[in-house]
C-alpha cells in the first residue's frame, strides 16, 4: 500500500511543510496553523448555532490557543495546568469550561478563584466537590453512549453515567444551589459511525423532558464534545455529512428551537495539519528466509505516538523512496518491547528503504506533542514547529 499525499494535503502545502522539515533534526512534528484556521472555520460554518470549546488536549501548544483565541474559540480545560496555560494567553474565565469530570476538590476551587463557572460531571461526589467549591456555578452532567466499536480512539465508559444518574444528578444539582444546566456527552475520538450522535441526542432528549415534566427544571444545554473525523487511512464521511446528519438528527428531537449547542473538537481541527517526521533507524530481518522486514524509527510509542496502542489509529505514512513495495513492521527506538506500532495491520514499505531515509507520518498534528515521554530512554521529547 502506497500513500498519496494529495488525498491529504494541498501540493503546496505540502510542499512549504517538507522544505521546512528538510531543514530540522528528527524526528519531530511541524504544524500548518492555516490548516488549522481552516479546519476551524469548516466546523462553524457547518454547525453554524453552535459554540466551539477547543479541547486542549489534543495540542496545547501557546501557538494554537493564540489562533484559536483570535477566531472567537471557547476552550474545554482538563486541569489546573491547561487552565493556566490558556489564562496566560489572555483567555478569559468567562469563556473557558472545566470539561473533566474527574477532579480534585482544590482544583475545582482553583478554577473557580479564576472566575470559570461551568463544570462537567457524572458522580455525586463530584457534584457535592463543584457545590462547596463552585457555588452557583451552571453544571452539565456528561451521559455514556455507545459508538464505543466504531469509534478508533473510544472514551464513553470510563467517563459518563446512565441516564437514571444523570437525572439525579441534575435534580441534586439544583438542590445543592447549582445552576443544571445541560447535558454533555462523547461518542469516541474518530467517530466513523454517524448514527451514534442519533441515538446519543435521543438518550438527552428523554433527560431534558422528564427533567421538565417531572420536576420543572428546564436544561438549556448541550454538549456533543468530540468525535469528528482526521484524515487516517481508514477514510470517512466528509465532515459536511457529519454536520448535515447530526443537525437533523438534533432537529428531529428538538425541532427549530435549539437549547444551546457546544461542540468539543481536538482531534478534527489539528491532526491533518501536522506532519511527524521522523528516521529510519535500521531495517532488519529475523531470520535469513523472513518474508517481513522490522523498520526500526527513531519515534515510537512513547514519544507520540501512543495512539498507536492496539493499532487504534492508522497513520499515513509516506516517504520519498518508491519502488517495489514489501510488508513491514513499524517499530520504535526504546529498549521496550511495546514500542511497536503497527505489526497486525501489514503497511507496505520500499524494498530499497534504508537507515538515514525519512518517514512523514500524516495527520499527526493532534494526540502527539501531548502524549510524548519526558525522558524514556534518555530520549527527549518530541519537538514541534509551528508554521
Ligand atoms: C471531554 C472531551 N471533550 C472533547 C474531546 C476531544 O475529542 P476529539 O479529539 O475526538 O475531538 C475529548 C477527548 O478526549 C474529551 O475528553
Amino acid at each position: 500500500m502506497s500513500i498519496n499525499v494529495d488525498d491529504y494535503y494541498a501540493p503546496a502545502t505540502f510542499q512549504k511543510m517538507k522544505a521546512f522539515a528538510d531543514k530540522q533534526e528528527t524526528p519531530f512534528v511541524v504544524i500548518d496553523t492555516q490548516i488549522i484556521s481552516k479546519a476551524y472555520d469548516d466546523l462553524s460554518a457547518g454547525f453554524e448555532f453552535a459554540k466551539i470549546y477547543y479541547a486542549v488536549k489534543a495540542n496545547p501548544a501557546v501557538e494554537i490557543i493564540q489562533l484559536l483565541k483570535d477566531k472567537g474559540s471557547n476552550f474545554d480545560i482538563a486541569s489546573i495546568y491547561e487552565l493556566d496555560k490558556v489564562m496566560a494567553c489572555g483567555v478569559s474565565a468567562d469563556r473557558i469550561s472545566y470539561g473533566n469530570t474527574i477532579k480534585k476538590a482544590k482544583d475545582i476551587r482553583y478554577f473557580y478563584e479564576k472566575g470559570v463557572r461551568m463544570y462537567s460531571t457524572d458522580s455525586e461526589a463530584d457534584l457535592r466537590n463543584i457545590a462547596k467549591a463552585a457555588p452557583g456555578s451552571k453544571v452539565y452532567v456528561r451521559i455514556l453512549t455507545e459508538g464505543s466499536t466504531s469509534a478508533d480512539w473510544p472514551l464513553s465508559r470510563k467517563f459518563g453515567c446512565q441516564t437514571d444518574m444523570a437525572l439525579d444528578l441534575l435534580i441534586l444539582a439544583k438542590q445543592l444551589g447549582l445552576d443544571p444546566y445541560g447535558i454533555s456527552f462523547h461518542v469516541g475520538s474518530q467517530q466513523r459511525d454517524i448514527d451514534v450522535w442519533d441515538a446519543a441526542i435521543a438518550k438527552v432528549k428523554v433527560i431534558f423532558e422528564r427533567l421538565k415534566e417531572e420536576d420543572g427544571i428546564v436544561l438549556r444545554m448541550i454538549n456533543m464534545g468530540g468525535g469528528f473525523p482526521a484524515n487516517y487511512i481508514q477514510r470517512t464521511n466528509s465532515l459536511e455529512t457529519y454536520a448535515e446528519e447530526i443537525i437533523r438528527f438534533l432537529k428531529d428531537d428538538f425541532g427549530d428551537d435549539l437549547p444551546e449547542i457546544i461542540l468539543e473538537p481536538g482531534r478534527s481541527l489539528i491532526s491533518n495539519a501536522g506532519i511527524l517526521v521522523s528516521e529510519v533507524v535500521l531495517v532488519s530481518r529475523k531470520s535469513r528466509t523472513a518474508v517481513e522486514r522490522w523498520v526500526f524509527t527513531d519515534v515510537g510509542k512513547f514519544s507520540g505516538l501512543i495512539e498507536t496502542m492496539d493499532e487504534a489509529i492508522k497513520f499515513p505514512i509516506w516517504t520519498e523512496k518508491n519502488g517495489e513495495m514489501e510488508e513491514v513492521v513499524i517499530a520504535g527506538p526504546t529498549c521496550d518491547s511495546a514500542d511497536i506500532m503497527y505489526e497486525n495491520y501489514k503497511y507496505g514499505l520500499p524494498l530499497n528503504l534504508a537507515s538515514g531515509d525519512r518517514l512523514y507520518w500524516l495527520s499527526t498534528g493532534a494526540y502527539t506533542t501531548s502524549y510524548s515521554a519526558v525522558e524514556f530512554n534518555g530520549f527527549p521529547p518530541l519537538k514541534a514547529f509551528y508554521l
